[in-house]
């Protein structure tokens, strides 16, 4: 009978198959699938896999420097750290529409990855960390095989313009089976059961242009709000939760000063697949203290408000 440990051999068996001794570099975005396809990858075919992680500056606060540490430390999986923040924020300073934005990162994401790639000496091999759902959504979408994923963070037209191949080992699976799968290779619950965190980041979390300060900002407020919510044992009953910077200032009192700082909203929704979501109702007490946390420990925010929209008709993220 079935189980994810004889599908993890049979797994690892296709990718040397397949692979041989060519060489293959994977594209990590610190999220479930692309570091679940790159562990199973590394254990096929071990240091012939090169992993890159192109650091765009808008991840959550310590999120890089973690995923870094797990692979190189942990797992001694050969990763290429790219600080390409200068080059993201640069771009994205004056630029307020959220779909330039995401077209914006998804075009310097390729650019990154591109050189980088060349810089190892280049691959036989991608690969990408695409699940069935994917696969299903793009054939429906294309009428032909997946190639192109909707997210930016897998590197769509990347493997023609490189002359590479794809490896996909995780096309036949869903996420509950990828966490399985994960688990089955030895990756840290607290890592599987991460909340899904969009490719581009905290761009589309702080409405309006990106700048250096706004993303310091929303980093501290949010990382505080993640620790009030795992302290209080909720994480796990949260599909996502994060804090958003509104290009917003009101005016407070501190002490017997006036203040004039930037509203931050908190978002907490439960779902299933992240297509519908209910706000996630949580009791006024945890509400007040994360708020009074914020509001003191993060220079710039002086009031916070909850979103109580469900989706639809909200979505899930705020751009
Ligand atoms: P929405 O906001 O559309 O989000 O209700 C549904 C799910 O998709 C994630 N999301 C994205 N993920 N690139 C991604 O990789 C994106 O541009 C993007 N936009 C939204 C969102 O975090 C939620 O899990």
């Amino acid at each position: 009978d079935w189980t994810m440990a004889a599908y993890k051999d049979q797994a690892i068996a296709a990718i040397r198959e397949q692979v041989g001794d060519g060489k293959v570099i994977c594209g990590l975005s610190g999220g479930v699938d692309s570091s679940v396809a790159a562990m199973l990858i590394h254990e096929a075919v071990g240091d012939q896999l090169t992993c890159i992680l192109v650091d765009h500056g808008l991840m959550r606060k310590n999120e890089a420097a973690e995923v870094v540490a797990m692979f190189r430390e942990h797992y001694n999986i050969p990763l290429v750290h790219v600080d390409a923040s200068d080059t993201f924020i640069g771009a994205l300073e004056g630029e307020a529409d959220p779909e330039k934005k995401r077209k914006t990162i998804g075009r310097l994401f390729i650019d990154v990855f591109e050189d980088e790639a060349k810089k190892v000496g280049g691959a036989d091999f991608l690969a990408q960390g695409t699940l069935y759902p994917d696969v299903i959504e793009s054939v429906s979408f294309t009428g032909g095989p997946s190639v192109t994923i909707k997210s930016h963070h897998n590197v769509g037209g990347l493997p023609e313009r490189m002359n590479m191949q794809l490896v996909e080992p995780l096309r036949e699976l869903f996420k509950d089976e990828v966490r399985e799968l994960g688990k089955e290779l030895g990756l840290p619950d607290s890592f599987i059961g991460r909340h899904p965190f969009p490719g581009p980041g905290l761009a589309i979390r702080l409405p309006g242009g990106v700048t250096r300060e706004k993303i310091r900002i929303l980093q501290e407020a949010d990382a505080i709000y993640l620790d009030e919510i795992r302290k209080s044992g909720l994480y796990d009953a949260i599909w996502q939760a994060f804090a958003v910077l509104l290009p917003v200032q009101t005016v407070g009192v501190m002490g017997d000063g006036r203040t004039y700082e930037y509203v931050c909203a908190l978002r907490a929704v439960t779902s299933v697949d992240g297509m519908t979501a209910d706000f996630y109702p949580f009791d006024m007490e945890f509400l007040g203290s994360a708020a009074t946390r914020i509001i003191n420990e993060v220079r710039g925010i002086n009031r916070v408000v909850y979103d109580v929209t469900s989706k639809p008709p909200g979505t899930i993220e705020w751009e």
